[in-house]
């Protein structure tokens, strides 16, 4: 069997459209502000891509560009105008920050109403709890590729490998509200080659270049690629081994145009939610 290989450009180009043409019905403009701390050049590439489809999609972005040196105090204080201006719908800070400015207590700062990555504890909370408001956009791209793909999670034995905040325990929550039965494998399991064995589905999330071997991936099973890891000759490398795992799965995202292009629509999505929500 070769596996089918799912297209997150196109699923995501399709949402962005249809995401367009929701905005274009709206009586305001929603309004996305990325706040970039430093100069990381990763996150520089991906605040650009994420301004240029939000105008695509009709919606308002700017980017905040501040220096590296800023203290946290004061980082607080752009956060608090955000939240106060009226104009705006979604806050995102990049991540990673620089290590003398605490993620913990910038996040909490972020008005929840306005939280699209799904990061404040009040939005973690609501998750936890099966009743997600904005959840973070990663996971739920990789829900939506799995519905485009029709690839059913209840009742589905899911693995999720790797315990982030910002993906791996979010991934499970979601799979969880959808039904799957889900095991989150991590650095400390014991035997993590038949933990992802016994997967339906499994989404690896866990930052290692190509980790997730062929003798690894079940008969069929969908295999989810969140990883983007460059290798030492420059190119881009997911956390599977994508050619290995290929002639066993039954469906496998590519990295790159698998989920990144996921979470971008959905970062969208949740800032025209968050506006409408606001707004009404
Ligand atoms: N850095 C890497 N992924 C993310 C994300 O989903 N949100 C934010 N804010 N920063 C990130």
């Amino acid at each position: 069997m070769t596996a089918r290989i799912l297209d997150g450009r196109a699923i995501a180009m399709a949402m962005r459209s249809a995401l367009a043409g929701r905005v274009a019905t709206l009586p305001f403009v929603p309004g996305l502000v990325v706040v970039l701390v430093g100069d990381d050049a990763a996150s520089a590439v991906y605040v650009r891509n994420k301004d240029r489809a939000a105008a695509g999609a009709g919606i308002f972005a700017r980017t905040v560009r501040l220096p590296t040196a800023m203290s946290e105090a004061e980082l607080l204080s752009c956060i608090a105008g955000l939240n106060d201006d009226a104009a705006v719908d979604g806050i995102l800070v990049q991540l990673p920050l620089p290590a003398h400015i605490r993620v913990g207590v910038i996040v909490a700062a972020i008005d929840p109403a306005k939280d699209v990555d799904g990061f404040h504890p009040l939005n973690v909370g609501r998750l936890a709890e099966g009743t997600p408001f904005l959840a973070p956009c990663t996971p739920t791209g990789v829900m939506r590729l799995l519905a485009a793909a029709n690839v059913v999670a209840a009742g589905a034995r899911a693995v999720v490998l790797g315990r982030s905040a910002i993906v791996g325990r979010p991934m499970a929550a979601l799979l969880l509200a959808a039904d799957a039965t889900v095991t989150i494998a991590h650095s400390r399991t014991r035997n993590l080659a038949a933990e992802c064995r016994r997967a339906e589905i499994l989404v690896a999330a866990v930052g290692r270049a190509q980790m997730v071997r062929g003798d690894w991936v079940a008969d069929g099973a969908t295999v989810i690629d969140v990883g983007i890891n460059r290798l030492a000759d420059g190119t881009l490398a997911g956390d599977v081994a994508f050619g290995e795992c290929l002639p066993h799965a039954g469906a496998i995202t590519p990295v790159p145009g698998g989920v990144g292009p996921m979470t971008i629509a959905c970062l969208l999505e949740n800032t025209v939610t968050a506006a409408i929500a606001r707004r009404n």
